[in-house]
């Protein structure tokens, strides 16, 4: 028996049944059901289709569904198509006709519209939370690894000394930006469809405003057929949590070298590694390397459902049911993304004599070509003349930290005895002291202005 086989002569084929019951991924949004039909028959009541009596029995019914429901006392059947059919199935039985009165007025289509965006809307508050305690973890590892001067890479090749604090702080500003795009996916997710029916809008003329209040939707859909095929909301969620997912999967890529033997820069706690099964020496950074897999099960979803949905006529159609499974997926990864990641980050351990040992003279090289700046040279030469000296020590294994002044005058003679001054890592740091640079200072203006945007 199913709720429209009223037209119907013969019974959906078992196959059928089971190839569209969305159950099992959409009894997920039981709450989000429950508190809809609640605001539904709020509406209903006041539009005249229940008494209060009827209304407390339907209310207290839909309440009494998902207190069991959460206490395991709900058995679904194998005829509930999805958890908008069962939970009024299960209603109808326990209150009988006034239970059967709830649908009036609403279609599935916006009923489903509306518990997914509810969903969303909840679970992007979440993600926002767990990127504020990441941004978190990394200033107060930017705190504590303030003194700690790591070579800086570009092309994997060592370009210029930066703070370590810098570079976890890089993080915080990008993760700055993912905000915003939660935010707007919020804006644009916080909109009430209920009352759009099933295409044309509801024939009962509810309060929609009211509903949307009692819900807690910042707006009401404008147009009934927008309400229920839209599902751009879900598409920017998909987006943003690929854009999160990407990012953070970068920074895993360099932790993941960083903690190699032959970089050693870093240790990460045992408590998120895990060793091998056959080498007993090993132990891998597996939560990074995970975090950095996650990134294409993010995009993957992304893909799956920007495909799905580029087909579809902008009303509802059955297609859309597809939306569900890939944000779920990509809602309940990013928080475990961004759970795991903070931990790992707050737990490694930075090894700073192998950074010490690592640091490469050849990291001055700019700071020597700026010097000759500062005597009258133009760049592009200094920069030449740099080079011809880089050159030189390689040919002789010779390190820029310990040519004497008269071998840099063979080159040019701009260069002074306070050239010698140079070669210390702290000064070429502090020489960056410019708003977003590498100084201590202004490291330590970002911390500052970090601290008030999480505050
Ligand atoms: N389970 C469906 C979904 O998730 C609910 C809406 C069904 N609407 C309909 N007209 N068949 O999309």
């Amino acid at each position: 028996m199913k709720m429209w086989d009223g037209r119907f002569s013969k019974q959906s084929d078992k196959l059928m049944e089971q190839f569209h019951n969305s159950l099992p991924f959409d009894k997920k949004m039981i709450e989000e059901d429950i508190d809809g039909s609640i605001a539904w028959a709020h509406a209903l009541s006041k539009a005249g289709v229940f008494s209060e009596k009827e209304l407390s029995l339907v209310v207290k019914g839909l309440e009494e569904i998902l207190d069991d429901y959460n206490n395991g006392k709900i058995s679904f059947l194998p005829g509930d198509e999805d958890i908008h059919m069962a939970v009024e199935r299960i209603l109808i039985e326990r209150i009988g006709e006034t239970g059967a009165r709830l649908h009036t007025g609403r279609s599935r289509n916006d009923q489903v519209a509306t518990d997914i965006r509810l969903y969303v809307k909840k679970s992007l508050g979440r993600i926002n939370f767990l990127v504020v305690n990441l941004q978190k973890v990394l200033v107060e590892r930017a705190k504590r690894d303030l003194d700690i001067i790591i070579p800086g890479f570009t092309h994997l090749q060592q370009a210029q000394p930066i703070l370590l604090a810098h570079y976890w702080l890089s993080l915080f500003f990008l993760l700055e930006r993912e905000k915003k795009r939660i935010n707007n996916a919020v804006t644009n997710t916080d909109i009430m469809p209920l009352g759009a029916g099933a295409i044309a809008g509801s024939g009962f003329n509810v309060d929609r405003t009211a509903i949307a209040r009692e819900l807690g939707f910042g707006s009401v859909s404008q147009n009934s057929i927008d309400a229920v095929g839209s599902r751009d909301f879900i598409l920017e969620t998909l987006s943003v949590i690929t854009s999160i997912g990407i990012h953070i999967s970068r920074y895993a890529e360099d932790l993941i070298i960083w903690s190699s033997r032959e970089f050693g820069f870093i240790e990460l706690d045992d408590a998120w590694s895990t060793g091998s099964s056959m080498m007993p020496q090993k132990k891998n950074p597996d939560s990074v390397e995970l975090i950095r897999g996650k990134s294409g099960r993010f995009l993957g979803n992304y893909t799956r459902f920007a495909t799905v949905l580029k087909g579809v006529g902008l009303t509802y159609y059955k297609d859309l049911q597809e939306d569900k499974e890939p944000v779920f997926d990509s809602i309940e990864q990013i928080c475990l993304v961004l759970d795991v990641f903070s931990r790992v980050i707050e737990t490694l351990a930075v090894k700073t004599e192998n950074i010490q040992k690592d640091l490469d003279p050849f990291l001055l090289a700019t700071d020597l070509a700026d010097y000759l700046v500062r005597k009258g040279m133009p760049f592009r030469m200094s920069h030449k003349v740099i080079g011809k000296i880089v050159a030189y020590c390689i040919e002789f294994s010779r390190q820029l930290d310990t040519m004497g002044l008269d071998e840099f005058r063979k080159f040019s003679d701009l260069f002074e005895n306070d050239v010698l001054e140079l070669f210390s890592w702290r000064g070429a740091v502090d020489r960056r002291n410019i708003e977003g640079g590498t100084s201590k200072e202004s490291v330590l203006n970002q911390i500052k202005l970090a601290h008030e945007l999480v505050k």
